[in-house]
């Protein structure tokens, strides 16, 4: 008795770990006509990279779509070692460099949504390198970060303090914009300012071409933005939007007052 006991728990563990192996990874392929049909199962579910995976920004974003059940995400990371104990059955790590295609290339087949929280001189060339990626890769949803001030749009004298003290990465993250409204695909840009720890979700959005509303930006309330859309990619498709936190309207931000 204690013998098919032994050998029933054993069955039932072996199963689950096969679970747990099928769901892994947004890009896994299916190994076997088992797999397939739990994919089969799953036809709902969302793959969605982060690039930048252990940005600060990234770290807001990370929390809220694992609120989602249907979203298997992939964290895309130069030194993956770094976020390994957020690895799970839904959260693949991949450690690659946004300069190199053929890790973007890997890292970006059969995602359905691709976030982007890099920064840096170079974040117009590393975005050209993502559309590209998700050309030859067939995926259509972008959503990345630029920075608020790329058109002057920042109310004075708001706008002109911004610069002297950020206008050296303006030309930078307007050649962002640029290449991700010429590329094609289903995108949605966010301009943030000056970005904060505050817990806050609540954010305020400007369109193109409207005067920005704020100073701050918190993380969390990206975060909170990139969740939903994520849950309605038609949300935003194809807009270029400002967001900020309501009540921070001044001649900079409360850090710099
Ligand atoms: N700070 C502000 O006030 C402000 C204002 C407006 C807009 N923004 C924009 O907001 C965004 C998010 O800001 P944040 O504070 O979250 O930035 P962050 O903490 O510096 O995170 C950026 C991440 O991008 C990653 N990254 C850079 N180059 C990469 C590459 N070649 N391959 C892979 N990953 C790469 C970095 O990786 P490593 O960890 O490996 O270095 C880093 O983890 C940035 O686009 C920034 O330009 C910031």
């Amino acid at each position: 008795m204690k013998k098919i006991l032994f050998l029933l728990s054993f069955l039932a563990i072996s199963s689950l770990a096969i679970g747990a192996d099928m769901s892994n990874g947004a890009g896994d392929l299916p190994a076997s006509g088992q797999a397939r049909d739990v994919q089969q199962a799953n036809p709902k579910m969302k793959n969605v990279i982060l690039i930048g995976a252990n940005g600060r920004t990234s770290r807001e974003i990370i929390p809220r779509l694992l609120e989602q059940d249907d979203v298997r995400l992939t964290l895309f990371l130069r030194r993956a070692s770094r976020l390994q104990f957020l690895q799970s059955d839904r959260v693949r790590l991949v450690e690659g460099d946004a300069t190199n295609m053929a890790d973007l290339r890997e890292a970006i087949r059969g995602q359905d949504i691709v976030v982007s929280t890099m920064g840096g001189m170079d974040l117009d060339v590393k975005t050209a390198n993502i559309v590209s990626a998700m050309k030859d890769e067939g995926a259509r949803r972008i959503i990345v970060i630029s920075a608020g001030g790329i058109y002057d749009e920042l109310p004075e004298p708001f706008n002109a303090w911004d610069k002297r003290m950020a206008g050296q990465y303006r030309p930078v993250n307007l050649r962002t914009a640029q290449v991700v409204e010429q590329s094609s695909l289903t995108y949605t840009i966010l301009r943030p300012v000056w970005l904060t720890d505050k817990p806050t979700e609540v954010f305020q959005l400007t369109k193109k071409g409207e005067t920005y509303k704020g100073t701050e930006t918190s993380r969390a309330s990206i975060g909170r933005f990139v969740a939903d859309v994520v849950k309605n990619p038609a949300l935003h498709a194809n807009e270029n939007l400002g967001i900020s936190q309501p009540g921070t309207d001044g001649d900079r931000p409360a850090a710099y007052r």
